[in-house]
């Protein structure tokens, strides 16, 4: 082959690059001029046919030529993928100033139970606390006994607990009637530091206006070396005002008995913030973990301490809505969930506002 060919081979390539319209026909080309069986690597395969002089200045030529065709190649299947990538953009353009669409994202409400678990979720997480989770049915030993209520604890009549059929052993498990066993399973499972929050479903056999037979919680536990009191009513506060939304929030810590806190108290708000002047509500229990607790899980009383608190979320969810029947809220009435529930894109935020 001469120089002359060669140059017409190339003119030849470089046209067939420059007229490839989609990254499949550039390929094509490619295949075509480089590949295995491609021109030039057929031309390569004649250079063992000719003298050595010519050899050397014909091979030059001929990667020359091979160096320009790749580099053509390259440079043409950067413009074809710019091109197919703005083709896929213009098609897959979306117009976010568009209302959401009708259908089952726009239609659909978070129930207020949901959305305070998600505010307080937030609120907690902020304050560096992990979300830990138990079953809803429970041991009869990690709902009661590890929590210090032993078989016949007076305080076990006042759970109203559901209880299932004992098993060949004996053994109960029972509805669980409040989330406190969650710190039972935090504490054997972690070593502190501990700084856990566990909302969910808790049972208790009663229903009248302001109780229903399953409701919802949510406890607290940090456990480690010198928590003590004053950080719990500093929590409980800075969980209240982020919640209520408000500067300021008068709490009371009325002196109670639980058999697996010491001090124990219950936790009153005053309900001036929510438009009640005058009045107090109460909204849930804490105190000091109990040492035989600690110990009942394996950690040394002598050097942990910390607190636990509990909390009733449809209290929280009436108090900061204003809904007024508890039973409302499990009736899975339409109507009441369209006037009262939440929006799917309401995601709350500290920095957006708990409930923009
Ligand atoms: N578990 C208690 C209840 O349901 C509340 C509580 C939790 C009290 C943690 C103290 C500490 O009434």
């Amino acid at each position: 082959m001469s120089s002359t060919d060669l140059t017409a081979l190339e003119t030849e390539l470089a046209a067939g690059i420059a007229a490839a319209g989609t990254l499949d026909d550039l390929d094509r080309v490619r295949v075509a001029a480089l590949g295995k069986k491609g021109r030039i690597p057929e031309l390569m395969q004649t250079l063992g046919k000719m003298a050595p002089d010519e050899r050397k200045n014909f091979g030059q030529a001929v990667n020359t030529v091979k160096a320009r065709i790749t580099d053509a190649i390259e440079a043409r299947k950067a413009v074809l993928e710019e091109a197919a990538l703005e083709a896929r953009l213009a098609t897959e353009r979306a117009d976010i100033t568009l209302p959401v669409r009708p259908g089952p994202e726009s239609e659909g409400r978070i129930h207020p139970v949901s959305q305070v678990m998600d505010e307080l979720a937030e609120i907690f997480a902020d304050m560096g606390f992990s979300v830990a989770e138990g079953p809803d049915i429970e041991t009869d030993d990690y709902n009661f006994t590890k929590l210090n209520i032993p078989p016949e604890h007076p305080s076990r009549q006042d759970h109203d607990t559901f209880y299932f059929s004992p098993n060949e052993k004996g053994e109960r498990m029972v509805l669980r009637t409040h989330t406190s066993p969650v710190q039972i399973r935090t504490m054997l499972n972690q070593k502190p530091p501990i700084r856990i929050i566990a909302p969910g479903r808790v049972y208790r056999c009663d229903s009248d206006q302001t109780h229903t037979p399953m409701f919802h919680q949510i406890e607290a536990l940090v456990i480690d070396e010198t928590t003590h009191m004053g950080h719990l009513k500093w929590t409980l506060e800075e969980m209240c005002k982020a919640f209520f939304e408000v500067d300021e929030v008068k709490m009371r810590f009325r002196s109670s008995y639980f058999p697996f806190t010491e001090p124990s108290a219950e936790i009153d708000i005053a309900a001036d913030a929510i438009g009640k002047p005058g009045k107090w509500l109460e909204i849930g229990g804490c105190g000091m973990v109990h040492p035989k607790v600690l110990e009942n899980c394996g950690i040394d009383p002598t050097r942990y301490q910390g607190y636990a608190f509990g909390m009733g979320i449809d209290r929280m969810a009436m108090l900061k809505y204003g809904l007024t029947d508890l039973r409302a809220f499990f009736n899975a009435d339409m109507r009441w969930l369209k006037h009262y529930g939440f929006s799917l894109l309401d995601v709350p935020t500290l920095a957006g506002g708990l409930s923009s």
